[in-house]
C-alpha cells in the first residue's frame, strides 16, 4: 500500500465491508423492484421491519381476533406503559413509571407543556427557539395565548443550534418551562442536553425536550440528566410506521404533582368506575386521555427489541460514520457546485441527518424522487440527507449524493 492510498478516505465499499451492523439491513423491508435507489429519509419515516408483518398478523389473529374485548383486561390497558417502560429502559435512560405511548407528538407537547406551566406558579415564561419545528412553536404560541404566558424567543445560529450560552441568557426567575429539540430538524445539530438541562433547573425552570430526531439514533440518559419532561416521534428512528403514537416522559418527581389539561376517562384513577367527577390516576397514566392506540403501537415494539439487541452505543457509532461519509462526499461532489453544508462538522455536535443548501434544491428533490432517490426538502433551500443507522448502507449514501450532483448539474 502506498502512503497516498493510506491517506485517502475509505470508500463506500470498504466502509460497508467493515460495518459490524451491516447484516441488520436485511431486517428491513426493501422493495425488490428497483424503485428505491437510495432511501435518505428515515429521519422522517423509518422503513418497516420485516418481522413487523408477522407480528401484526399474529396480533390480528391472536390478541385482537381471538382475545377480542378480553384483551383489554388481559394486556391492552397496560400496553401504553409497558411499551413505554421498555422504551425507557432500552432507549431513553428512564426508570419504569415515567414513560407512556399515546397521542401524537403535537398533542403530547400540548399536554405536557401546559401541565408544566401550571405546575410552576408565579412563573409565566415559556422559552423556545425560532428554529424549532413548527408544531413546537405553534403549541407554545397557542398555550401562551390561552394562559396569558410570555414567550421568550432564542435566536440560535442556524447551523450550530441552541447552545448553553443561548439558554443561560434566556432563563431567569420567571422561566416556567424551556422547550427545545434535542436534534434540530433542519440542521441536525445536537444540543448539549445535560448542560442545558442543568442550567434550566438551576434557574428554577422545567426542562422539556422534543426527542423526535434523536430517539433511536442518539443515546439518551433522561433520568441521569435530570430532564423534567420529554416527548418524541416514534415513526422516525423507531420505525413505528406512519402516524405511530408518540412517546411521553414525565420525571418521577413530577408525575403525581402535574395535572395535564385534557381530562379523559383513561387518565382517571379507575376508568371503569364510571365516576361522577374526574380524579386523576396517581401514576403516569394520569397523562393519558382516551383509549390508547394499541394497534398502532405494535411495530414500535419490534424496533425496540432490535435496538436492545444492537445497543445504542453501536447505533450511534454507525450513525456518526454515516454522517461523516455523507459530509465527505458532499464536500467532494456538491460543494464545488455551490452547495453549502448546513450541519455541524463536529460529529459530537450533530444527530443522524445532514442538511445541505442550494437555491435549486426544491426542483432537485422532486426529480430525485422520480428516480427513486429519496431525501427530503425543507424550505427555503435545504435538502436533508437522513441516515438511519440500521437500515442505511454507505454505498446507498454515495448513490444518493452522486444522484444529487447529477441532477444539480443537469439543472444548472
Ligand atoms: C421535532 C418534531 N417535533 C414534532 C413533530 C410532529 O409530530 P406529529 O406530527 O407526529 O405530532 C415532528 C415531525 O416531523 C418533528 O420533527
Amino acid at each position: 500500500m502506498t502512503s497516498n492510498t493510506e491517506l485517502s478516505p475509505p470508500t463506500s465499499k470498504q466502509l460497508d465491508a467493515s460495518d459490524q451492523l451491516a447484516a441488520y439491513r436485511e431486517r428491513f423491508v426493501e422493495p425488490k423492484d428497483g424503485s428505491v435507489i437510495a432511501y435518505l429519509d428515515g429521519n422522517s419515516l423509518g422503513r418497516p421491519l420485516r418481522v413487523t408483518a408477522a407480528s401484526l398478523a399474529t396480533f390480528i389473529q391472536g390478541d385482537w381476533g381471538t382475545g377480542l374485548i378480553r384483551s383489554w383486561d388481559e394486556k391492552w390497558m397496560d400496553e401504553p406503559t409497558v411499551v413505554g417502560d421498555r422504551l425507557g429502559d432500552v432507549v431513553l435512560g428512564a426508570a419504569p413509571g415515567q414513560t407512556f405511548i399515546g397521542d401524537s407528538t403535537s398533542v403530547l407537547l400540548y399536554k405536557l407543556l401546559r401541565a408544566g406551566l401550571e405546575g410552576q406558579p408565579g412563573r409565566n415564561q415559556l422559552v423556545i427557539d425560532r428554529d424549532n419545528f413548527p408544531t413546537d412553536r405553534f403549541i407554545v404560541e397557542g398555550i401562551a395565548a390561552e394562559r396569558d404566558a410570555e414567550i421568550v424567543w432564542i435566536d440560535p445560529d442556524p447551523t450550530a443550534g441552541v447552545t448553553p450560552a443561548d439558554v443561560a441568557a434566556a432563563v431567569g426567575p420567571h422561566t416556567a418551562v424551556v422547550l427545545l429539540s434535542h436534534v434540530a430538524y433542519r440542521s441536525g445539530s445536537l444540543a448539549d442536553a445535560p448542560a442545558i438541562t442543568r442550567l434550566v433547573k438551576d434557574a428554577g425552570g422545567l426542562m422539556m425536550w422534543d426527542l423526535s430526531h434523536s430517539v433511536g439514533s442518539v443515546p439518551l440518559e433522561l433520568d441521569a440528566w435530570g430532564v423534567d419532561l420529554a416527548v418524541g416521534c416514534t415513526y422516525k428512528y423507531l420505525n413505528g410506521g406512519p402516524g405511530a403514537p408518540a412517546l411521553a416522559y414525565i420525571n418521577s418527581s413530577l408525575v403525581s404533582r402535574l395535572r395535564q389539561p385534557i381530562w379523559g376517562w383513561m387518565g382517571a384513577s379507575d376508568p371503569f368506575e364510571m365516576s361522577a367527577n374526574f380524579e386523576p390516576a396517581a401514576n403516569v397514566r394520569r397523562f393519558i386521555t382516551g383509549t390508547p392506540p394499541i394497534l398502532a403501537m405494535q411495530p414500535l415494539k419490534d424496533m425496540t427489541e432490535l435496538i436492545a439487541d444492537v445497543g445504542m452505543a453501536a447505533i450511534r457509532e454507525k450513525s456518526i460514520a454515516l454522517t461523516e461519509h455523507a459530509i465527505a462526499l458532499a464536500e467532494e461532489l456538491l460543494v464545488p457546485l455551490g452547495v453549502e453544508i448546513a450541519s455541524p462538522r463536529e460529529p459530537s455536535q450533530r444527530g443522524s441527518h445532514v442538511s445541505v443548501n442550494h437555491p435549486l434544491f426544491a426542483d432537485v428533490t422532486a426529480r430525485l424522487w422520480e428516480q427513486g432517490v429519496i431525501p427530503d426538502f425543507r424550505p427555503p433551500h435545504g435538502l436533508r440527507i437522513g441516515l438511519s443507522p440500521l437500515s442505511t448502507s454507505f454505498a446507498e449514501v454515495q448513490r444518493g449524493i452522486e444522484a444529487i450532483r447529477d441532477v444539480l448539474v443537469s439543472l444548472q
